[in-house]
C-alpha cells in the first residue's frame, strides 16, 4: 500500500473547504424539522462525536504497523471529528438539542471494544458506506443550502475514507474473487445490509420526511455496496497481475 499517497490525500483534502453559510435565511417546515432534529443530533454524536480513534482491544497493533499508518489513521479520524463539528453547527441551526449519549451509540462502542481491529475496521467501513447514502439523500432532498453544503463536504471525505479501506484491503490480499472471495463478499453484503436496516430503522423517518422513498434508499445501498466490491475486485486483481517483462513490452510496441 502506498502510504505516502494517503498522507498526501488527507493533507490535500484539508485545504479548500468552504464553510457552509450557517447564517443564511432558513425556511424548513416544522413537519420536516421535527424529524431532522433528532436524526442530525444522533449523527453528530455518532459521526466523530465519540472517541474518534480505533478502540478495539488490539487496535494498537494496526496503528503501530508503521509510523505512516499511525499518521494515516490519525488523519482519518481528524476528518471524523470535523464531521461532528459540522453536524454540531447544523444541529444548532435547526434548533435541535445536542446529544451526549444514546443507547445505540453506547452499544456500538461496546461491540467495537469487544471485537478485534480487523472486525472493527470492517464495521467502520460499512457504517461509512451506509452513511454515504444517508448524507446523499439529505443533500438530494433537503432544501436548506447550508445543510446541503455540509453534506457535500462530508461526502467528499467519506469517498476518500472508503477508497482508503479498499486500498488497505486489497493490499492485505482481500478480494471478492474465487471461492474464498465469494464467501468474504457474502458476509460483507450481509453485514452491510444489517447496517443499512439499522440506519433505516433509526433515521428512515427523517429521510422520508425530507421526501426520500424506501426504494430509493434500498437502491442507493445496493449501488454503494456493489460499487465498493467491484472496485475492490478490480484493485486486488491489478495487484496480483504479474508485471509484464520489458522484452514483451518492446515486442508489443514494435
Ligand atoms: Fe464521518
Ligand atoms: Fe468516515
Amino acid at each position: 500500500m502506498n502510504h505516502a499517497k494517503w498522507i498526501a490525500h488527507f493533507q490535500r483534502n484539508h485545504e479548500q473547504r468552504a464553510e457552509p453559510d450557517w447564517s443564511a435565511p432558513f425556511s424548513l417546515r416544522e413537519s420536516v424539522l421535527k424529524h431532522l432534529r433528532p436524526s442530525l443530533a444522533e449523527y453528530q454524536l455518532g459521526d466523530g462525536g465519540g472517541p474518534a480513534c480505533l478502540i478495539a482491544g488490539d487496535a494498537e497493533q494496526f496503528r503501530s504497523s508503521s509510523d505512516a499508518m499511525r499518521q494515516i489513521v490519525d488523519l482519518w479520524f481528524a476528518e471524523e471529528r470535523e464531521h461532528s463539528r459540522l453536524l454540531g453547527r447544523a444541529v444548532d441551526r435547526i434548533g435541535a438539542r445536542r446529544v451526549h449519549e444514546h443507547w445505540s451509540f453506547t452499544a456500538f462502542l461496546a461491540c467495537r471494544r469487544a471485537m478485534g481491529v480487523r472486525a472493527e475496521l470492517q464495521v467502520l467501513l460499512l457504517v461509512e458506506i451506509v452513511s454515504t447514502v444517508y448524507y446523499r439523500l439529505i443533500r438530494r432532498h433537503c432544501t436548506d443550502q447550508p445543510l446541503r453544503d455540509m453534506c457535500s463536504l462530508i461526502l467528499r471525505d467519506e469517498a476518500g475514507h472508503v477508497a482508503f479501506h479498499r486500498d488497505r484491503l486489497a493490499s492485505a490480499g482481500v478480494s471478492n474473487w474465487g471461492l474464498g472471495g465469494t464467501l468474504w463478499e457474502g458476509q460483507f453484503r450481509l453485514f452491510g445490509l444489517a447496517a443499512a436496516a439499522m440506519l433505516w430503522l433509526t433515521h428512515g423517518h427523517c429521510l422520508k420526511a425530507l421526501g426520500a422513498r424506501p426504494t430509493e434508499f434500498a437502491r442507493e445501498i445496493h449501488r454503494e455496496l456493489s460499487r465498493f466490491l467491484w472496485r475492490l475486485g478490480r484493485t486486488a486483481q491489478a495487484r496480483t497481475r504479474p508485471a509484464v517483462p520489458a522484452t514483451q513490452l518492446v515486442g508489443q510496441t514494435a
